[in-house]
């Protein structure tokens, strides 16, 4: 296994350099762009790795369905649905257009941002700073790392430049589909994108959730395995944005991916994969990432489908 993996990181590499960092955020663009690893824990907790597996990244828009787990937790599916829909969108990750045109003007999942903002908005906590720390602490449980933190300069240049992002929340508001105070939830929002991670805090996620809720390491029950079918089949669905039908046809398991060039896969009983290459593809996705785990599906016969 190591050699394969140590291979493939090899292999796959040059990919990066057919790839683009994020610039729409300022502060990604600093990101070196041939930084590779990747890092798989099977549910017996045993760990196999390769690459840059200690780099800290951004979890970015794996916090989406995250975040989602912990507002299930806080709400319940009933109202957690009464905010967002279940329909895949065929759309860029920040597009705006279906909003204005779709019934109840409701975003179809929590995977796009517009529906991830509108799931932020129901953490509970009685002030911004208590739902951050809520948040920060599901993190720090379900990866086994009390080190988890935000990037404070990822997050000062989310906050700064995340106009799509205040146009959405906006729109969504007068909409009566945002609860609370718009600049708090966005502030929220901004803070969760930028919570620093590494491919072994992924893997960890991916795991539990190959465990439909149950912790490899504790043998605790954190979520219902409703809960976890639920997070899953929207990252079957939408994880991958618009490229979603294609990483289910070339690779085949559930992930969620983040314009910090992280991949967060789960493989029902029997790993959690955590990805990490910052150059990403046209969708958003990381481009050597993909090629990594098509090859890890392919070779261990992972797909589902
Ligand atoms: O809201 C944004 O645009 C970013 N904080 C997160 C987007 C993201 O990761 C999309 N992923 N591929």
């Amino acid at each position: 296994m190591q050699l394969y993996l140590d291979g493939i990181i090899e292999q796959f590499k040059p990919v990066a350099m057919q790839g683009k960092v994020a610039s729409y955020i300022p502060e990604l663009e600093k990101t070196n762009k041939d930084l590779l690893g990747i890092t798989l824990i099977d549910t017996t907790g045993t760990i196999y790795e390769s690459g840059d597996t200690m780099h800290l990244f951004t979890i970015q828009s794996i916090s989406k369905p995250i975040v989602l787990l912990l507002a299930l937790i806080d709400n319940g599916e009933e109202r957690v649905f009464e905010k967002v829909g279940k329909e895949p969108t065929g759309d860029p990750f920040n597009s705006i257009v279906r909003l204005e045109t779709f019934d109840e003007h409701k975003p179809l999942n929590p995977m796009i941002n517009a529906g991830a903002i509108s799931v932020t908005a129901l953490i509970k906590g009685s002030t911004m700073e208590e739902k951050i720390e809520r948040i920060l602490s599901f993190i720090k449980k379900i990866t086994h790392n009390q080190n988890i933190k935000v990037n404070e300069a990822v997050y000062q240049s989310e906050s700064k430049t995340g106009y799509r992002n205040r146009s959405m929340a906006y729109f969504l508001k007068d909409f009566g589909n945002i609860e609370g105070d718009v600049d708090e939830v966005l502030e929220i929002y901004f803070k969760q994108c930028s919570i620093e991670v590494t491919t072994r805090d992924l893997a960890y996620i991916g795991a539990l959730l190959a465990r439909d809720g149950v912790d490899i390491v504790t043998g605790e029950r954190i979520f219902s395995a409703r809960y976890s079918r639920i997070v899953k089949s929207y990252m079957a669905t939408c994880g991958m944005y618009d490229g979603s039908g294609e990483f289910a046809i070339n690779v085949g398991f559930p992930a969620k991916s983040g314009v910090g060039g992280g991949i967060m896969c789960t493989v029902l009983g029997q790993m959690g994969i955590g990805v990490f290459g910052p150059a990403l593809d046209r969708k958003g996705n990381s481009i050597a990432g993909l090629k990594l785990l098509e090859s890890l599906s392919k070779k261990l016969e992972l797909s589902i489908y």
